[in-house]
């Protein structure tokens, strides 16, 4: 663990000073664009960047272009403070906390509209509006950092997609790596809204994981997939979730599959336990 606290810088005046030096330097920059509540899963994600880079920063950012009325932004947790304490262990340089102002400046007009991954009736069909404002608060952050590298989670899978078809239709001179998902001892998926779960909620919620895994294993095995999936859904209903989607997915595309040959496949599941959204998602072992 680092001795010394990181330096937290809010304007993009000073990100832009800081970045210039190392880049001056030669050293290679990484970033990991983040929402806060930072995590073990996020941390892992700063030491992901940290094999690829010299310099990591790691902006936090509670975007409000994506979200929807009535969805979580007023009460998702800010814990800057505590966020910037959790970063100096991990040895990263420089934490990025702009205001809302640094990003979205009076007068601010533009959007980006997106298509191909961010439009395949999953995360896109509950939350319409919510990858438009990620590709557009990501491609502002990229530009903004200047980085090479930038480092995102698959926990967030269909996002990632996203993600890297931005960088690839726009130029983004950032290569986008994904990093795999941290998982609690009993599988849950490291969340930062995982603290919105009663206790009662909590004991209930790696039941996702488990009939994901459970899942992915039959497939690789040569189940039909339509069978093993309607037997997933079941099973997590039955565990008191409401499911949005749970489906078998081609893992570059999302387009639908029907047999396992039509992979590689990623299954990909958002279900609502109590008033709390989880979402998640496996591979499924190539056929041999
Ligand atoms: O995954 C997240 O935390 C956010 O969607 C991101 C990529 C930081 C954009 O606000």
């Amino acid at each position: 663990m680092s001795a010394f606290p990181i330096q937290t810088v809010h304007t993009l005046a000073e990100l832009r000073q800081r970045v210039a030096l190392w880049r001056a330097r030669g050293e290679r920059v990484g970033f990991v664009p983040t929402m806060g509540a930072l995590h073990d899963g996020h941390l892992s994600l700063v030491e992901e960047a940290r094999r690829r880079a010299r310099r990591v920063m790691v902006s936090v950012f509670v975007n409000p272009t994506q979200f929807a009325a009535g969805e979580d932004f007023d009460r998702y947790p800010r814990t800057l403070a505590a966020d910037v304490e959790r970063l100096a262990r991990v040895d990263a340089d420089l934490c990025y906390a702009p205001a809302a102002e640094e990003i979205y400046p009076p007068g601010f007009s533009t959007a980006v509209t997106v298509g191909g991954p961010a439009v395949a009736d999953l995360e896109d069909h509950f939350r319409p509006t919510h990858f438009s404002g990620v590709a557009l608060v990501v491609a502002k952050l990229l530009n903004q950092a200047d980085c090479d590298v930038a480092v995102f989670g698959e926990k967030d899978y269909q996002q990632l997609l996203v993600i890297r078809r931005l960088a690839r239709d726009l130029d983004l001179r950032a290569e986008i790596v994904g990093a795999p998902t941290l998982r609690e001892a009993d599988g849950l998926a490291m969340s930062s809204r995982n603290i919105y779960l009663s206790k009662e909620e909590r004991a209930v919620a790696p039941a996702l994981h488990r009939a994901l895994t459970e899942a992915a294993r039959l497939i690789a095995e040569g189940e039909p997939i339509g069978h093993v999936m309607a037997g997933a859904r079941e099973e997590i209903a039955a565990k008191g979730f409401v499911i949005d989607y749970l489906e078998a997915r081609h893992a570059e595309t999302l387009a639908r599959v029907a047999f396992r040959h039509d992979g590689p496949i990623r299954l990909l599941v958002a279900a609502k336990l109590g008033a709390t959204r989880l979402i998640d998602n496996v591979a499924v072992e190539a056929p041999r």
